[in-house]
C-alpha cells in the first residue's frame, strides 16, 4: 500500500553519476548526477510518463498525488492533497528538483454553460494548491522548480494566426482553467524574484488523457501541430530536472510541444537554448 499521510525518507539522492543523456551534457561537465525529485501529480496523464522517465535515468523520485502513482515503493508514494501544507513541506524534504503538474483539468465547458469548475476545482487545486506549493517549496529551500502551465494562457493569438507564440507575447487565455494557469506563472516568478528559487513555467502542448481527447485531436490538423507525446514530455521533465538551473534566468517560461505535422505554432528555441531538449515525436507517435 502506498504511504498515506507520509513522506519517504529524506535526503538520500546522493552524488552518484549515472547514464549520459545528450540533452544535458554539459551539466557539472557532462556528468549527469542523482537527483532527488518531487512530481506533483505524478499518477496523471503526464506524471506517469514523468516519473517512468526519471526513474530510468537512475534518479530518485517522490510521487504527490490524490491516488496511488504505479512504479514507486511506497515509500515515496504520497497519497494527499495539494492543499495539506505540513504533507507537502515534509515531501519536499531532500529535493532537488520539484515538478508541479498536479492541477484540476480544464474547463473547456465554459463559456457557455453557467456551471463551471472554477470554485469547486480550479480555485483549490490551482490557485490555493499551487501557492501551498510553492510555500513549501520556498520555506524547505527547494531550488528547482518547474511549473506545469498551458499553451491556453495564449490561445488568443493562434485565433490572429500570430504565429510561432513565443513566450514574450501577452497572456491572451481563453478559459478560467487558463486564467488559473496565468496565476501559476506569475506565482513562480514572485517565488523566483523573491527567493533563492529558480522557476521555469513550461507551456505544455496537447497529451490526450483518453480516446475521446485523442479523437479529437486526429480530427483537428492544428491541434495535431501542439500535440505532446508522454514520451517528449517525459523526456522534457527529465531534462528540465537535469540542466543546471543556474544557467538560465531565475524565472522564465518555455514551450513544449512534439514535433509539428504542418506549422510550428509554438516557439520550442527556449527550451533547447536552456535545457538542451528537442522534441523526438509527432502525432500520433503515443496517443494510444
Ligand atoms: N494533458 C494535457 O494536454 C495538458 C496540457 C497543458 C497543460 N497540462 C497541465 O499538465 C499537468 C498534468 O496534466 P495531466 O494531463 O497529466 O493531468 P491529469 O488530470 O491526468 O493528472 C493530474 C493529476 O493531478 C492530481 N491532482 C489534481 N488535483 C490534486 C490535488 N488537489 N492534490 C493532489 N493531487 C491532485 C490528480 O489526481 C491527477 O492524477 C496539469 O497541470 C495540467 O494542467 C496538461
Amino acid at each position: 500500500m502506498p504511504a498515506s499521510g507520509t513522506a519517504g525518507g529524506a535526503g538520500s539522492g546522493g552524488n552518484r553519476p549515472i547514464r549520459r543523456y545528450p540533452e544535458a551534457i554539459g551539466f557539472l561537465g557532462g556528468a549527469i548526477m542523482v537527483k532527488r525529485v518531487l512530481v506533483t501529480g505524478s499518477a496523471g496523464r503526464i506524471g506517469r510518463a514523468v516519473v517512468a522517465e526519471l526513474l530510468v535515468r537512475g534518479h530518485m523520485v517522490v510521487g504527490y498525488d490524490l491516488r496511488p502513482t504505479p512504479g514507486l515503493p511506497d515509500a515515496n508514494n504520497i497519497v494527499g492533497s495539494l492543499l495539506n501544507a505540513d504533507l507537502l513541506a515534509r515531501a519536499m524534504a531532500g529535493v532537488d528538483s520539484l515538478v508541479h503538474l498536479a492541477a484540476a483539468p480544464d474547463d473547456s465547458h465554459f463559456p457557455p454553460a453557467d456551471d463551471n469548475n472554477f470554485e469547486s476545482e480550479l480555485l483549490p487545486s490551482n490557485v490555493l494548491g499551487s501557492y501551498r506549493v510553492m510555500d513549501a517549496a520556498r520555506r524547505v529551500g527547494v531550488r528547482n522548480i518547474i511549473l506545469a502551465s498551458t499553451g491556453q494562457v495564449i490561445d488568443g493569438h493562434l485565433d490572429d494566426r500570430n504565429t510561432p507564440i513565443t513566450a514574450g507575447m501577452p497572456y491572451r487565455p481563453r478559459y478560467l482553467y487558463a486564467c488559473t494557469k496565468v496565476f501559476l506563472e506569475m506565482l513562480g516568478r514572485v517565488y523566483a524574484e523573491q527567493h533563492a528559487m529558480r522557476v521555469l513555467a513550461v507551456r505544455l502542448g496537447w497529451c490526450p488523457r483518453d480516446a475521446k481527447q485523442i479523437a479529437e485531436i486526429a480530427a483537428d490538423p492544428e491541434s495535431q501541430d501542439v500535440y505532446l507525446s508522454p514520451g517528449d514530455a517525459g523526456r522534457f521533465f527529465a531534462a528540465a530536472v537535469e540542466a543546471d538551473p543556474a544557467a538560465r534566468p531565475r524565472w522564465a517560461v518555455v514551450y513544449c510541444t512534439s514535433l509539428p505535422r504542418q506549422q510550428l505554432l509554438y516557439d520550442l528555441e527556449p527550451a533547447q537554448k536552456w535545457l538542451g531538449w528537442r522534441p523526438a515525436e509527432q502525432w500520433p507517435t503515443g496517443a494510444e
